[in-house]
């Protein structure tokens, strides 16, 4: 593969401390880009930036849920590099399986927050900049919960399907800017978060894991962080120069 599909760009990639994220601030430094390594976990985003050694990574701590340090989150973007032409909405936190009247609402809170008004704060601060420059690529990780339900995942599904609306609207809505807004539903995904759905512990965890998950996915694999790392990567890039509004399932056929 070319090793330069981003060379000369400047990408914040937020949730980039682990997971999916980390696998994606990754490549697209290897590709070329300046990346910002945004997470609520500083010493996570270090170690990502610190373990791979790119010359043009930066770790920032940032919750995406708050307006104020989003807004910084741009700003000091543009100080260190000048331009922003990719955001990478990743960042997420899970809801473990709970039914609906056991929910409270600050849990309800807690992850449309993180989830979906993350997405909008990172647009509100992004796109003056980019609209400026006359083009831009957001890529939301969204869900493929957020297609298809899972009992018990209720706030997060409607997160993840009220982010993949968000995207379409916002690719209309960008589109005479030049500005591609497309979303990635990753299935089922070998990270530290998979479990986070679960209830309980050890040996049962992992036996749910199996039955819950794995077996949902026809391809029979779970999906590893590479494989999302490869998709937001395309959707960024200039190859998908003519896509926007585009909701790409990376789920190993979950979402059939
Ligand atoms: N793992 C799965 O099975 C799966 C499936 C579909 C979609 N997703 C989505 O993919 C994305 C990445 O998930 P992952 O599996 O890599 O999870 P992960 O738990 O490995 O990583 C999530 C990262 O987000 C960061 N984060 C959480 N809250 C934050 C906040 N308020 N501000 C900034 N950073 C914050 C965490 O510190 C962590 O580094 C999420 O949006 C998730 O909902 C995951």
């Amino acid at each position: 593969m070319t090793q330069d599909l981003l060379q000369g760009k400047t990408a914040i990639v937020t949730g980039a401390g682990s997971g999916m994220g980390k696998a994606i601030a990754q490549l697209f430094t290897q590709q070329g880009a300046n990346v910002v390594f945004a997470d609520l976990n500083l010493a996570a985003a270090q170690a990502a930036v610190d373990s791979y050694q790119p010359e043009q990574a930066n770790a920032v701590q940032v919750n995406v849920s708050i307006d104020s340090q989003v807004e910084t989150l741009i700003q000091d973007t543009l100080k260190t590099f000048d331009q922003l032409d990719i955001v990478v909405n990743c960042a997420g936190v899970p809801q473990v399986f709970t039914p609906i009247e056991e929910l409270s609402l600050e849990q309800w809170n807690q992850i449309m927050d993180v989830n979906l008004k993350s997405i909008f704060l990172t647009s509100k601060y992004a796109v003056p900049v980019m609209k400026k420059q006359q083009r831009g690529a957001i890529v939301n990780i969204a869900s493929i919960a957020g297609v298809r339900a899972r009992p018990g995942l209720n706030a997060y599904c409607a997160s993840k399907g009220a982010a993949i609306m968000l995207t379409k609207a916002l690719a209309l809505e960008l589109a005479p800017y030049k500005i591609r807004v497309n979303a990635i539903n990753p299935g089922p995904a070998e990270t530290p978060m998979l479990g986070q759905f679960l209830k309980g512990d050890g040996a049962q965890k992992e036996d749910d894991k199996k039955k819950i998950f794995l077996d949902s996915v026809p391809l029979g694999s779970l999906i590893q962080p590479d494989d999302i790392a490869q998709a937001a990567l395309y959707l960024a890039s200039d190859l998908a120069k003519i896509v926007t509004g585009e909701i790409l399932n990376v789920d190993g056929g979950r979402g059939i």
